[in-house]
């Protein structure tokens, strides 16, 4: 059984974002441009993720990327020219804005040379992150800051030193594209994980909680990677690493119920981006207005 006790008592200070994938169900879109970087409203998703690290006191972020996705560490590289530019204009918010990109957080990159799955992508952080607890955050996940999902995970592994998994329920027919997890009830919102399976057909599933793009892990799961075959889809599986960890180590779920958008998927994509735009203090008030003359018209269109 792996030792944890170097590693148990140093705090949670770095994080992986895997953003390597092809993105095919955004397609033609992701062609060129990696799903990671569509917009919702002014912002990146990446970025809303990135911010969400920070803000949980993450101050060392590792993103894994591939061949076409160099316009990710291009949005968070200093820009001189346009800062320069838009200084000379007058436009030193801006100039500001584009500055403050670049000091988000230390950001560093490596590269998934094939697409073998995520359980391989979060592998390649293993040299990066050594021998501490880290976190991992889909890059296609936003998570509102007030289900506050990364800081309490933090908070459950500062007392309890174990690796920490984001569950959420959700309708049992759905549970199919997720990782699904068994558990036992600890407190109130933190459960025991007793197992774990990988997008499994309703009729097995364990249970409705699926696994939700956030994880807490120790680094011995850097050895249960490398130890996992090929899963479902053919691709080493983050899912089956961590049911091989539970062997060894105890393993808590954080649940929660609102504030996600996969934003990977079309229709809850354009939510993010209607709800956000919705709560901007600069924009709310106008959109709204849009919003609501496009809602008229389409009752009028529906009733005739
Ligand atoms: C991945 C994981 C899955 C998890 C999901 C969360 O699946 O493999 O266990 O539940 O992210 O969004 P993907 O959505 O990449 O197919």
């Amino acid at each position: 059984m792996p030792s944890t006790t170097s590693s148990s008592a140093k705090p949670v200070r770095k994080a992986v974002i895997p953003a390597a994938g092809l993105g095919t169900r955004f397609l033609p879109f992701s062609k060129a441009v990696p799903k990671e970087m569509l917009p919702v409203v002014d912002r990146p998703v990446i970025q809303y993720v990135i911010e969400e690290a920070v803000d949980a006191g993450i101050d060392d972020i590792l993103i894994v990327t591939s061949r076409h996705k160099k316009v990710i560490e291009d949005h968070f590289d200093r820009l001189q020219e346009l800062e320069d530019q838009l200084e000379a204009k007058g436009k030193d918010a801006e100039a500001e804005q584009v500055r403050a990109l670049s000091k988000l957080a230390q950001l560093h990159y490596v590269r998934q040379g094939e697409a073998l799955g995520l359980g391989h992508a979060i592998g390649t952080a293993r040299n990066h992150v050594g021998e501490e607890p880290f976190v991992v955050l889909l890059g296609d996940d936003i998570m509102r800051p007030e289900a506050g999902v990364v800081r309490g995970m933090i908070e459950a592994y500062n007392e309890h030193r174990c690796s920490v998994v984001a569950l959420m329920e959700v309708p049992h027919d759905e549970i199919s594209s997720y990782g699904c997890a068994s558990v036992t009830e600890v407190g109130d919102r933190l459960v025991q994980v007793t197992g774990l399976v990988e997008k499994p057909a309703p009729e097995d599933a364990p249970s409705n909680l699926a696994v939700m793009g956030r994880y807490l892990f120790t680094p011995s799961i850097f050895d249960e990677i490398e130890a996992t075959e090929p899963g479902v889809g053919g691709e080493i599986q983050i899912t089956d690493a961590m049911e091989s960890l539970l062997e060894k180590e105890r393993m808590l779920g954080f649940t929660f119920g609102e504030g996600r958008f996969d934003t990977g998927k079309k229709l809850d994509y354009l939510r993010a981006v209607v709800e956000m735009a919705l709560e901007r203090e600069d924009l709310g008030a106008g959109f709204r207005d849009i919003l609501a003359e496009i809602v008229d018209r389409e009752n009028i269109g529906n009733r005739s």
